[in-house]
């Protein structure tokens, strides 16, 4: 880009327990592949209570926290300067959907887009945003368009896009998280034109599968697991405090290998729970890819699974998920198209942990409007 209006523009995810901000610079093309130079990776862990659902229970608290982040927190970081962001919206108030308009794609207006969406989603115009981008003009019928919708209450993107007003950003745009992370997962997978792949994005509080033919997203829908459910049900079932129920979920994961004499009782229950949920998770994940063979016109099997977000960082989950759902499912590594990446805190942390903040920077590089 010639002019870049919104220069050193970054993206910002807020969850219900953390704070992730990426910087890129650069998208320059090496050969065939698109390359971007990180700029910075932090993140910083939200106390409970302060964002619940997505709902901003303690506006002024959080505050601090972006401002700290954005400060480097005391370390020897250098402050984030730019003053433009791209931030996520909470998935758990937004609605994203693949509708189809009768209508081909040149003459789609907004009016056609928003009657569409009032039969779909939950969605009053008056009180929704809603956003849209055609995806593709069906094979056989060229009257036919498939638009990917998005709406979000205009409450809670108002009070986020003040929110962030009030830490001294100037918001260019919203993006959902699944639109984010998939973004970034698209790239990181060098998603080829002709598969059915599916994303499967395991977050703290919130999860989500989406399936994606020949590029684009054809379908999408939020999960029951959670990470921290997973870790409060293991500190109430074993009568461990949080830390180290937290603690334990990770070493033990659901790959379980005979530890310390003494330990092993403790860990096989761990890694029990670990296995319920994860055994309620493919089921979730089963079903969610049945209804899309069994509700979409003409669809492809889909050929592998790739998982991001920070709970798909759990030990063994891959060849569990694997063996239950007959599809190979692999751990995404969102950073492979950018320089520099290897010695930072988003390693330490798992590659897969920044990946929704991953998104949003591209988009603030690339095209934030
Ligand atoms: N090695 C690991 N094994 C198991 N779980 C892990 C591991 N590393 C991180 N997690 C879990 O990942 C979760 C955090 O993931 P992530 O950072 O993607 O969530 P978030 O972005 O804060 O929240 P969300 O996207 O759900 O709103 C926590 O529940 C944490 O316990
Ligand atoms: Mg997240």
């Amino acid at each position: 880009m010639l002019f870049q209006p919104f220069p050193n523009a970054f993206g910002i995810d807020i969850s219900d327990l953390s704070i992730k901000v990426v910087q890129l610079r650069g998208g320059s093309m090496f050969g065939k592949k698109k390359e971007y130079e990180l700029v910075t990776a932090r993140s910083m862990a939200l106390p409970p209570g302060l964002i619940e659902n997505g709902e901003l229970k303690q506006p002024t608290a959080v505050l601090k926290y972006i401002r700290r982040v954005l400060d480097g927190n005391g370390s020897s970081v250098k402050p984030i300067k730019s003053p433009w962001a791209v931030a996520s919206l909470p998935e758990s108030q937004s609605f994203l959907k693949v509708l189809t308009i009768q209508k081909p794609a040149d003459d789609i207006l907004e009016d056609d887009v928003v009657f569409v969406a009032q039969k779909h989603i939950p969605f009053e115009p008056d009180t929704y945003y809603l956003d849209w981008q055609v995806l593709a003009t069906h094979a056989n019928a060229v009257d036919k368009t498939s638009v990917l919708v998005a709406t979000i209450s205009k409450t809670v993107a108002d009070t986020y896009t003040t929110l962030l007003e009030e830490a001294g950003l100037g918001v260019v745009a919203l993006d959902t998280e699944t639109l984010a992370n998939t973004r970034a997962m698209m790239l990181a997978t060098d998603v080829t034109k002709q598969e059915t792949i599916a994303f499967l994005d395991l977050g703290a509080d919130r999860s989500s599968v989406t399936v994606l033919e020949k590029g684009v997203i054809r379908y999408s829908i939020n999960l029951v697991f959670s990470g921290e459910q997973l870790t409060n049900h293991l500190m109430q079932k074993l009568k461990i405090p949080y830390e180290e129920a937290e603690r334990e979920k990770r070493i033990v994961g659901v790959a379980y290998a005979k530890g310390e004499k003494g330990k092993e009782k403790k860990q096989k229950a761990i890694w029990s729970e670990n296995m319920k949920a994860v055994e309620e998770l493919a089921v979730e994940v089963e079903r969610a890819l049945h209804y899309y063979y069994s509700h979409f016109d003409k669809t492809s099997k889909v050929t592998r699974i790739v998982m991001s977000g920070g709970a798909a960082q759990m030990k063994g989950l891959g060849s569990v998920l694997e063996e239950q759902l007959k599809v190979p499912v692999t751990l995404g590594d969102p950073w492979t198209h950018v320089r520099k990446a290897t010695d930072l805190e988003c390693y330490r942390q798992g590659c897969a942990y920044f990946s929704t903040a991953l998104g949003l920077s591209i988009r603030a590089l690339e095209s934030p409007l």
